[in-house]
């Protein structure tokens, strides 16, 4: 092992002489206390290194000590229901170890040793494996399987297969040429873990959102962004996403929001029941927080431990989801540490390659197939990013939109008229949305998409109308334009507008959306229909039919059919006896 010692300490940054050897992103162990540490620039015979614990009290002269190996994640049974820091260390334990807050240069192993999962083996002594294949499979929760896998790069012929109950750490392969394969294996985070071939984005990535799935749906494999200003609601909706968004596995990465604010989910998180399985959520979460009290570097690294532990769920077959919030405090920290290397800044003082460190973290979405060739896997990335000011013109809104295919903008003025989520439909839009007609129209029904475009021209022709209304006032439009605003607000407070927080309204279907959407469409031509037969508009919003429709969203998915269809008859009969009157 190297050896060299610290020359230089300026907070999360240190630099050490006499590293010669140690490479780029090679991981360290600082001081005495063995902080953990990376190296990010090596010039002169000085090795720049990125510690992600706190520096206080680190003295020049310590040792720091190369360890041969990048910033690398265990990944193995284990991992769903954690909580890890930036770096994978499991939090709860941690606790246990240090007390409330994490020691400094503790080390300890991310996935439990102690723990015996039955391992049910799927090669036999004399098979042929190759890199990905799926060995066997350990049933880590009542709902995932969890496929042990051949690491990349690794091939041979089965020498021995040991089955029943395992160590993570236990070989449970052994191969020809004397490897040994367990349960366990590493890999590092900054590089994107191998798979055999990218399909097309041609599922939807159902949100349970009205608003997302019907006018700016994403692939099942593709990335998303949030960007809103202060208070809009990028926490509630990403959290509203993990909780029911249509995926195997959730990975949720906190990084760096207020201290409390992650206190919240992790506090809130173990209560939440998964409301498709009924078994508790966290079966199916992995957490990655850094709160903004924690070094910046570690922060940094979280979207990598991230991204990878979703990589490798996906390796396995499975649809994974990752959530980051926020995206912009992980720009904030690169920019921290650019500037402690005294890198020429880019715009706003970003680093000039921010906008490429972006781009090969969110091309890390996809929907594969994985190297075992068997099945299909996908990570999805739903990241928030948080302008000042909520100003979407500054650097890291600007390079994420460049890197994603949906641009879900939080408005806030939406948000401070509690429309809830405050998606702004006039400046959001999605790349994804033709690629996805297919499955709607065959899934969902053949109306989705003439419904979806209907409402969207409605809204549009009500911002025109309003233009007029607060020039001249409400009294010069037309009645059938009145019946046209009318509609749009229904759109708008009937359908797009969801609350988090109602039981049934929280998670909407499509094939309830659909009706939703019906309804409010087939009143607003009826009523216009009943103003051309003479009735007063007056009597047409008098019968009150607009109140059911305003309240559909807590109408729960089994009964929408027989609700709704009982209303269409309402409004066609409400509407003609008023035209006969
Ligand atoms: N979907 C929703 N339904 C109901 N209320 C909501 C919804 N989304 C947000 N809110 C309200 O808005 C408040 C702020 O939301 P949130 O914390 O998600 O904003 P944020 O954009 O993450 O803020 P920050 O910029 O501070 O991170 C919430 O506490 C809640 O009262
Ligand atoms: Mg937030």
């Amino acid at each position: 092992m190297k050896e060299g010692s610290v020359v230089k300490i300026s907070g999360p940054t240190v630099v050490a002489r006499d590293l010669e050897g140690a490479s780029l992103y090679e991981v360290v162990r600082v001081g005495g206390e063995r902080l953990v540490g990376e190296v990010i620039r090596i010039r002169g015979g000085l090795a720049t290194i990125q510690v992600y614990e706190e520096t206080t009290g680190l003295g020049l002269g310590e040792p720091v000590i190369a360890t041969g190996e990048p910033l690398v994640v265990e990944l193995g049974p284990g991992l769903l229901g954690q909580t890890f820091d930036g770096i994978q260390r499991p939090l709860s334990a941690l606790a246990l170890l240090s007390g409330d807050f994490i020691r400094r240069g503790i080390a300890h192993p991310a996935l439990d040793r102690e723990k015996r999962w039955d391992f049910e083996p799927l090669v036999r002594v004399g098979d042929e494996i190759d890199e990905g294949r799926i060995l066997g499979a350990i049933q880590e929760t009542a709902h995932l399987t969890h496929r042990v896998l051949a690491p990349p790069g690794v091939s041979g012929k089965v020498v021995e297969v040991k089955g029943g109950k395992v160590t993570v750490t236990d070989d449970v392969i052994v191969l020809d040429d004397g490897r040994r394969l367990s349960p366990l294996q590493r890999w590092p985070v900054r590089r994107r873990r191998p798979f055999k071939r990218r399909l097309t984005p041609a599922l939807p990535f159902l949100t349970g959102q009205r608003v997302l799935d019907c006018f700016f749906p994403i692939a099942v494999g593709g990335a998303a962004i949030i960007p809103g200003g202060f208070g809009t609601g990028k926490t509630v909706l990403e959290q509203t996403l993990a909780k029911f968004a249509a995926a195997d596995v959730i990975v949720y990465v906190g990084c760096g929001e207020r201290g409390n604010e992650m206190t919240e989910v992790l506090t809130e998180f173990p209560r939440l029941v998964d409301p498709r399985t009924g078994t508790p959520l966290m079966d199916r979460t992995v957490l990655v927080v850094n709160t903004s009290n924690m070094p910046v570097a570690a922060r940094e690294a979280s979207i990598y431990t991230g991204i990878t532990i979703a990589e490798y769920f996906r390796d396995m077959g499975h649809q994974v989801a990752l959530m980051a919030d926020s995206t912009s405090r992980w720009a904030e920290a690169l920019r921290e540490i650019s500037s402690r290397l005294e890198e020429m800044p880019g715009e706003e003082g970003f680093p000039t390659y921010l906008a490429t460190r972006l781009g090969t973290f969110y091309e890390r979405a996809g929907r594969v197939i994985p190297l075992s060739g068997e099945g299909e896997g996908a990570v999805t990335i739903v990241g928030a990013v948080s302008p000042p000011g909520g100003d979407f013109s500054e650097p890291v809104t600007q390079a994420s939109l460049r890197v994603s295919g949906a641009f879900w903008a939080l408005s806030t003025d939406l948000a401070y008229r509690r429309h809830f989520p405050a998606i702004d439909w006039v400046q959001s839009f999605t790349l994804y949305a033709e690629r996805l007609q297919d499955w709607f129209n065959e899934e969902v029904g053949e109306e989705w998409i003439a419904l979806r475009e209907e409402a969207m021209r409605l809204l549009q022709k009500e911002r025109e109308l309003q233009e007029i209304v607060q020039l001249v006032g409400l009294d010069a439009v037309q009645d059938q334009e009145r019946v046209l605003i009318e509609s749009a607000r229904l759109i708008r407070e009937g359908f797009l507008r969801q609350s988090a927080f109602h039981e049934v309204d929280a998670s909407c279907p499509p094939a309830k959306a659909l009706w939703m959407l019906r309804l409010i469409l087939h009143y607003s031509q009826r009523a216009a229909l009943a103003l051309g037969d003479g009735v007063s508009l007056k009597a047409v919003l008098a019968a009150g039919l607009d109140e059911r429709l305003l309240r559909l969203g807590e109408v729960s998915p089994g009964e929408i059919e027989a609700v709704g269809a009982a209303l269409m008859t309402e409004i066609d009969e409400t509407l003609k006896a008023l035209a006969r009157t």
